[in-house]
């Protein structure tokens, strides 16, 4: 498949069965999603792969973050959730939105890898995503945030994803504002 054909047939699965890539799969889409452009190469990123249990250390997680006394069931929606963390590096030339930039540039790259293989991804978040119980949980360090989790796991035989409205490109690509001649 072109990467133009892969781009066009992408599509987020909201609902995944319970079977997950491997670890051994996954490295190798991950090694090819960190080739994403990078502002002098800082790798300002990481993931976290969440699996069995740590779905529920997550649940209790965001639990805390929102108040809520019974875990959040959220994380157990797909059998493997991937964090995406920006890992913010010190740079004179390259601040921290470009850093955050390839960060969400791997996640893009590895759900349409992931996509691609065959599996059901969705990015997803929430008004916890960057809360202190949610950080501790998955052992992020002073200089990192989180971008939100990919829900992955088998795309259901039979099940089609929501459509997609199509993407109006004469609208969105654009020219420079002509400059207004003085009169
Ligand atoms: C950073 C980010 C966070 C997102 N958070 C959520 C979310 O919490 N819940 C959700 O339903 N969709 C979320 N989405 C959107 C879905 O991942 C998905 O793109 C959307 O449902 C459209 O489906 P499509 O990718 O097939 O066009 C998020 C997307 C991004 C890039």
């Amino acid at each position: 498949m072109s990467a133009l054909d892969a781009v066009r047939a992408r599509q987020s699965w909201s609902k995944v069965d319970d079977t997950a890539p491997s670890r051994e799969e996954l490295l190798t889409y991950v090694a090819a999603a960190g080739r994403v452009a990078d502002h002098s190469s800082l790798r300002p990123w990481r993931l976290i792969e969440l699996r069995g249990s740590d779905r529920e250390a997550l649940g209790a997680a965001i639990a805390k973050a929102e108040g809520d006394k019974s875990p959040s069931s959220k994380p157990l929606r797909a059998p493997l959730l991937i964090a995406v963390v920006a890992s913010f590096r010190k740079s004179e030339k390259v601040p921290h939105w470009e850093q955050e930039a390839v960060a969400s540039g791997v996640a893009h790259m590895l759900s349409l890898l992931l996509d691609e293989a065959g599996w059901g991804v969705l990015w997803r978040t929430g008004s916890y995503t960057r809360s202190k119980a949610v950080a501790k949980a998955h052992g992020l360090e002073k200089n990192e945030v989180l971008l939100g989790w990919l829900y992955v796991g088998k795309k259901p035989a039979g099940k089609k994803p929501g459509r997609r409205k199509a993407v109006d490109a004469r609208k969105l690509l654009t020219r420079m504002p002509k400059k207004k001649s003085k009169k």
